[in-house]
């Protein structure tokens, strides 16, 4: 299987669902604006993508929970407005264009923010009921509302929301700032990728084996590759920061030494790091065991994560 083509395929599915749910303006427009420009800057979209195909592994058809795979994006998406303002990673350039606060403003980016990361949650459970509202039968997508029990809904609201606030993603940006300037540590150091990087990479792959309704053994082997995958993307996305280049990355090579972070290359250097990364890609590897054919994309994913130049 090419891995390339699959990855477009499913992009392109989570893209038109965006396109159709952010396709009818509201005020105010400057609002609605710096949400679709972060949106649709360009991403690669892995984290949904995880989600659909994990739920694919597990018997079900992706498309049937293209929402609460795309909600993933939007709290991605609000995740890097927020780490690339001042008071954080001070960035200007994200998804090869200039941020969000360059162009609309810090007030605007952080509303901005703000609003796609409430947004998701009404994704995930609104079940057909906005579109219904709106009047607008051609943005509705049926399949979720009549195949997803709602206690499965339920329990991925959960798991998305610990793992995107204080517990998770945002406990590590909060670490990840206190950390600028200090001596690397291996143990504060995993804390931060663990959760700023892995724990939503992690809740997205859950996401297929609970909307499944998965027996725990399927959950718990998905679980594993989900946190080792997770740890590795960050760390590779330590060392592109230090070996890639910013016309590729689409965001500021060099960031992260200009920032003083805590990073897997300034503890281990480069080539320890990337042999890091292909130990713990091995361990997700082996935790798809299991697994038939139908987890090759997974497999594919997730060597794509070590190989990637952006
Ligand atoms: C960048 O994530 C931020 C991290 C958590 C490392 P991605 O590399 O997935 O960024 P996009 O979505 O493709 O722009
Ligand atoms: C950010 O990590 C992780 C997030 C939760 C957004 P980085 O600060 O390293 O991400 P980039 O390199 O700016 O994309
Ligand atoms: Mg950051
Ligand atoms: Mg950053
Ligand atoms: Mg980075």
């Amino acid at each position: 299987m090419d891995i390339k083509t699959y990855l477009k395929e499913k992009r392109e599915l989570i893209d038109s669902y965006l396109k159709s749910y952010f396709g009818t303006l509201f005020p105010p427009a400057s609002l609605y604006e710096a949400m679709k420009y972060s949106i649709f800057a360009g991403g690669k979209r892995i984290r949904p993508i995880l989600a659909l195909t994990s739920y694919g592994v597990c018997g079900g058809n992706p498309e049937d929970i293209i929402p609460q795979a795309a909600a993933i994006e939007l709290i991605h998406t609000y995740s890097l407005i927020h780490d690339d303002l001042p008071a954080m990673d001070d960035d200007e350039l994200r998804r090869g264009n200039p941020t969000n606060h360059k162009v609309f403003g810090e007030a605007i980016a952080i509303l901005a923010g703000d609003a796609l990361v409430t947004e998701a949650f009404y994704m995930i459970a609104e079940c057909g009921m906005r579109n219904a509202e709106l009047k607008k039968p051609e943005t509705r997508i049926t399949n979720s509302e009549i195949r997803i029990p709602h206690s499965a809904i339920l329990r991925v609201i959960c798991e998305v929301a610990m793992a995107s606030g204080a517990y998770g993603m945002v406990g590590g940006q909060a670490q990840d700032i206190l950390s600028e300037n200090s001596e690397a540590d291996k143990d504060v150091l995993n804390f931060i990728h663990l959760h700023k990087t892995a724990a939503l990479i992690t809740a997205s792959v859950r996401m297929g084996p609970i909307l499944a309704d998965s027996d725990e053994d399927t959950l718990e082997a998905l679980t594993i590759y989900g946190k080792n995958i997770g740890l590795a993307f960050q760390i590779i996305d330590d060392v592109l920061d230090v070996e890639g280049n910013t016309e590729e990355l689409g965001k500021t090579a060099g960031s992260d030494k200009k920032r003083k972070k805590m990073t897997y290359p300034l503890l281990y250097g480069v080539e320890v790091s990337r042999q890091k990364a292909q130990k713990l890609v091995s361990e997700a590897l082996y935790a798809l065991r299991k697994f038939s054919s139908k987890a090759n994309p997974l497999v594919g994913i997730a060597d794509y994560l070590i190989e990637r130049r952006a």
